[in-house]
């Protein structure tokens, strides 16, 4: 149904009239009011989220939530989360959150109540993870597996490397040692590292590709599979049937195209058009998760993530975590103009969530047509990019301090670190660094917001030496990083995306800008292949592929 551009509704027009007063107003002005802390503060699911440094007022807030009613938004969480064909350009429900629903639900949607089809995925997943921990996947020479090395890419390499990275101490203890490795370029070279360093007795590749046809994916895959078979074939009572059933699982939409492949059918892990990729790994394409952390672990993760789902659907507008994260986006990217967002996990564990985050939000919302296909008004996704907050101190939040660039931060660390370690001198040492990091985390957003302020200086410092502040930031607290806090997070994120996108009235679960670079880059092969056909193209790309073939020709001689 077409309706009026967000843009020309009352509430956005209010919303930009007010951020004309708004944008004069200093964040240190905003905290004279000395309870302002508490008044933008959230708690669900063991997540704290802290919205006070953002430069708004409980005025804006209101407004924004006139907006997000105005746009529908109620309506379109129902609709997501029972199964509606919200993806309308692809024509299919969006239904990453029922893979974290738990046994005893049910969700009926056009007739079919998913959930038995969810917990039967996870229940192969079981079987696997059970024989891997077992020592009981052995590879073609009848050795255990050792190590498994998932070729994905994009959704199917990002969430698995994260989680992996994040959860690594919940390894189980008292289980046969498997080493989970993600390689996703093209190019081979990570692949290649590995094949140097492995055993190909001993070691297995999950190919994860909701598609099947994902060429970097797949052009790893005949790599990996040559290497193996070269390998292994023609060792005693070995053969290339063998090699396949024994080192290759695969996950996929399209078990068709697994089997093609060469995929036995009972390695095969299916899941459903209706989850798309960047939002997959809570099913199949977790399996590398629930390898390293166990599948006990695993449902915690979805435990965690299901109860931020049911906070997005039951709590208020007002007091919804996703809700008001989303908000505070649209309010910097639509009325403040800040189009610039950093994410600072303040914990090494979380070091891939930033890189997580960018697929998953950009990916999601950058995009420039509404629903029914008109061009937007507005900004939509701002570019976002992070990497661990003590690092990127070192590095890039020079130009956060004292740039020209607005931009806006997620500082995100665990209140609690270490309680676990066994000696009391390291808990101790580890413990005061925790404590350190977190001094770190909560001085770099107050000097981002207050600037100059932030320290009692008689008079005012010289320009090079000046901090303007008045740098917005969010900062997420987890009680702990465990399975559950962590899939919450990621869930909270997901949903934000969510509600923006409702907002912008953008479809955040299709990807058509992806696929005619694609289509090109095929084309662009065949030239470079066939050496021809390249008259056609630009002058620059003509002189790039006219490099490449006379390095060709020089490597030759
Ligand atoms: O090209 C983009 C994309 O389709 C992503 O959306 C997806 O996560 C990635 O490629 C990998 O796709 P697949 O899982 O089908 O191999």
């Amino acid at each position: 149904m077409s309706h009026a551009p967000i843009d020309q509704s009352a509430a956005w027009q209010a919303l930009a009239e007010h951020a004309a007063a708004m944008r004069g107003t200093h964040l240190r002005e905003l905290f004279a009011d000395a309870d302002r802390g508490p008044a933008f503060m959230l708690r669900a699911a063991g997540l704290t989220l802290d919205l006070s440094k953002q430069r708004w007022s409980d005025e804006t807030l209101a407004r924004l939530l006139e907006l997000a009613r105005e746009a529908r938004l109620p309506e379109a969480i129902r609709a997501l989360l029972t199964g509606e064909r919200v993806n309308v350009s692809e024509n299919r429900p969006a239904l990453h959150s029922a893979l974290r629903l738990p046994p005893d639900a049910s969700l009926v949607v056009e007739g079919q109540d998913l959930v038995p089809g969810v917990h039967a995925t996870l229940a192969r997943m079981a079987d696997m993870v059970a024989r891997f921990h077992a020592g009981q996947w052995r590879g073609a020479t009848g050795r255990p597996i050792r190590d498994v090395v998932n070729l994905g890419v994009g959704g199917s390499d990002l969430g698995p490397l994260m989680v992996t990275h994040a959860l690594a101490d919940y390894r189980p203890a008292d289980v046969h040692r498997v080493d989970v490795h993600f390689a996703s370029t093209m190019d081979g070279s990570q692949l290649v590292a590995y094949l140097s360093r492995f055993n190909p007795e001993t070691t297995l590749f999950v190919i994860s590709s909701k598609s099947f046809t994902t060429i970097d994916t797949l052009s790893n895959a005949r790599t990996a599979r040559d290497w193996l078979v070269a390998r292994l074939d023609g060792q005693e009572g070995v053969d290339e049937a063998l090699v396949m059933r024994q080192h290759f699982i695969g996950v996929s939409a399209k078990p068709e195209k697994m089997s093609d492949w060469g995929i036995a059918e009972a390695n095969q892990l299916e899941f459903w058009e209706w989850v798309g990729g960047r939002y997959s790994l809570w099913g199949g394409i977790g399996l590398p998760i629930a390898l390293v952390v166990g599948m006990a672990h695993f449902r915690e993760l979805l435990a965690g993530a299901h109860a931020m789902d049911e906070h997005f659907a039951t709590a208020p507008l007002a007091e919804n975590m996703p809700v008001l994260l989303a908000l505070a986006g649209i309010w910097n990217v639509n009325f403040l103009d800040i189009r610039a967002h950093s994410i600072l996990p303040y914990d090494g564990r979380l070091e891939y969530f930033a890189a997580y985050l960018e697929q998953l939000e950009m990916e999601s919302n950058g995009k420039s047509a509404t629903h029914d296909g008109r061009e937007v008004g507005y900004s939509t996704c701002p570019v976002l990019w992070g990497q661990l907050g003590p690092n990127a101190q070192h590095a890039f939040y020079q130009l956060l301090h004292q740039g020209t660039q607005p931009v806006v931060c997620d500082f995100i660390a665990p209140l609690r670190r270490y309680d676990d370690v066994e000696d009391s001198a390291t808990r101790e040492h580890l413990k005061a660094q925790h404590r350190l990091t977190l001094a770190n985390c909560f001085a770099q957003s107050r000097l981002l917001m207050l600037g100059d302020d932030a320290i009692d200086e008689e008079g005012p410092r010289p320009g090079h030496k000046r901090y303007r502040g008045n740098q917005p930031s969010t900062t997420l607290l987890l009680d702990r990083l465990t399975p559950a806090t962590l899939g919450a997070l990621i869930a909270l994120y997901e949903h934000k995306v969510f509600v923006q996108a409702t907002i912008w009235d953008i479809n955040p679960f299709d990807q058509w800008g992806v696929e005619l670079g694609k289509q090109i880059a095929g084309e662009t092969e065949r030239i470079l292949a066939s050496h021809g056909g390249h008259e056609r193209m630009d002058a620059s790309t003509r002189a790039l592929v006219e490099a490449v073939w006379q390095a060709e020709a020089a490597g030759d001689d």
